[in-house]
């Protein structure tokens, strides 16, 4: 299998890069530039290099440089922004900082005859995002495009297949970006577009098999996508000898705990354990009202769950888990900031020894996770799921969490999500859920005055969950949804739709 090496150098782009590689049937791994050594490189067999951005100007003291080796290796590379300075300085030229070259959002480009534009028209449009550009350009390279304010758009030196572009031919607003990369992935690095998810199961299956020949699994079920298609693979690769724990913490929308109990009953019979730990939950969060509070919890108290089940089980051998590539690249990220403690469960208990940790989908993406779902046969609607936080429906109940206001919530994000469903907007939204605020309001009903609680809207159109707009979701589909809402949901007297992007605001509303 042919395999694509994107050297990081923090850039917020890296895994949108490794997805579109991918999408070409490459497979492409993400590992921070220091974390590689160019014998490491030779010695993994990589058939191309694609530097990232990066927020640094290569003369920043401490700025991300790779050793220069890396360029002598006789593997072509891709510098993207950041990566393209940085490859024109590692091969001796410069890199000018002046406020006035700098170009931000889309920007007509001029290109000129060289293996990475092939097919693509001499003027389109790239997308920018840069201060710094490239000055004088090394030996043995040329300058292969140009925009009004950067004199070196892109440079390439065909006889070492080195090639580096100011713009970001990763995101979807450069005309012609992934005309480039399959450029850069076929015609220049040669090659094969062979990364299938049925060959991926494949050898999986094959190797769970060999490693966990007669071991005891245990795995942690959540009713998300990930440890769901997680279980489905493992009980594909060791049946009978896998044990799934599902803790159900009375957190979870309407119809979901069954959702998820029908799609693994089939296959795990009695070694399904469904744990209804909805009033323990609910205990421990009596009376409190701070988000991280809540998050910090439902993570705790789900480990300790598991543990107690586990223990009763049983010493297990092995225990498995649905950690997916993103998660893994962003643990290895350092010090992001946190805006959210995004609890996945899932986390290490640490009370029971397992001897080995299992983690069969650590390096696919959502949407490769979703796939071998469907090519396991799960049910469409648990891995078309759309995301959903760990600590559920809590983050979505401002303020104190009571059985009353959870099953207030539920009913009226059960009816949202139909009337989007059966208006056919879902395709459009990334997520959409109903929030219930702790905002009371008059109202009238009859002729009585009300005092009944809101509830807000939230649809958003995301590619990444990192950035989002608010959906602009027809008309119609709201005015379906607030007066099922108002008039089918006790208590619920106002509703109101969620119109603020991400950023400035975050998906969730907790
Ligand atoms: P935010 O609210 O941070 O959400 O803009 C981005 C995405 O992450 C999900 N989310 C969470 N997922 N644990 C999770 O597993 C959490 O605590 C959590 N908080 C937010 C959110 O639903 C959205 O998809």
């Amino acid at each position: 299998m042919d395999k694509i090496l994107i050297l990081d150098f923090g850039g917020q782009y890296d895994q949108l890069i490794a997805r579109r590689v991918r999408s070409e049937r490459v497979y492409a791994e993400i590992v921070p530039y220091d974390r590689i050594s160019p014998e490491e490189i030779t010695s993994r067999g990589y058939r191309g290099l694609i530097f990232t951005g990066g927020p640094n100007s290569v003369y920043d003291e401490g700025a991300p440089r790779c050793d220069p080796a890396v360029l002598r290796l006789g593997v072509p590379i891709l510098g993207i922004c950041y990566g393209a300075q940085l490859l024109a300085y590692l091969a001796g030229g410069t890199v000018v900082a002046a406020a006035e070259s700098s170009e931000y959002g889309k920007t007509a480009i001029v290109t000129e005859p060289c293996a990475l534009f092939d097919e693509i028209p001499r003027e389109s449009v790239c997308w920018m995002s840069h201060t710094d550009c490239i000055g004088r350009v090394p030996a043995g390279f040329e300058t292969v495009a140009y925009t009004a304010k950067c004199p070196c758009a892109a440079l390439c030196d065909a006889k070492r297949r080195l090639y580096g572009v100011q713009f970001h031919p990763e995101v979807t607003h450069t005309q012609y970006g992934m005309q480039m990369l399959r450029n850069f992935l076929f015609a220049i690095c040669g090659c094969t577009p062979d990364w299938r998810m049925e060959d991926f199961i494949e050898r999986s299956v094959e190797e769970l098999r060999r490693t966990l020949s007669g071991r005891r699994v245990l795995l942690a079920l959540s009713g998300g996508v990930d440890s769901s298609v997680a279980a489905a693979l493992l009980h594909r690769a060791v049946g009978e000898n896998l044990t799934c724990v599902f803790v159900d913490h009375g957190l979870l929308r309407k119809g979901e705990g069954d959702l998820v109990e029908r799609a693994f009953r089939d296959r795990l019979g009695q070694r399904l354990l469904r744990v209804d730990a909805e009033e323990r939950f609910l205990r421990k969060l009596a009376g409190v009202t701070a988000p991280e509070r809540k998050r910090r919890i439902i993570g705790e108290e789900f480990i300790r769950v598991f543990e107690e089940e586990a223990k009763r089980l049983g010493q297990a051998d092995v225990l498995a888990q649905g950690t997916i590539y993103p998660d893994v690249v962003e643990s290895g990220k350092g010090d992001a900031a946190v805006i959210k403690s995004h609890h996945n469960v899932g986390g290490l208990p640490e009370v029971i020894a397992f001897h080995q940790i299992v983690e069969p989908l650590r390096d696919l993406f959502k949407d490769e996770v979703r796939e071998v779902g469907t090519r396991l046969g799960l049910p469409q609607e648990l891995v078309r799921r759309q995301p959903f936080p760990g600590p559920g429906l809590a983050v979505r109940v401002i303020g104190e969490v009571t059985r009353e206001k959870l099953a207030t919530l539920r009913e009226a994000d059960a009816i949202f999500r139909e009337e989007i469903e059966a208006s056919g907007s879902s395709g459009g939204c990334g997520q959409y859920f109903a929030v219930l605020t702790d905002l009371h309001s008059v109202g009238v009903m009859g002729d009585a005055r009300t005092y009944g609680c809101t509830v807000a809207l939230r649809a958003v159109t995301t590619d990444d969950f990192m950035t989002a707009e608010w959906t602009r979701l027809p008309y119609a589909v709201l005015e379906a949804a607030s007066s099922r809402i108002t008039s089918e949901v006790k208590g619920v007297t106002r509703v109101v739709y969620d119109i603020t992007s991400k950023p400035p605001a975050t998906v969730e509303w907790e």
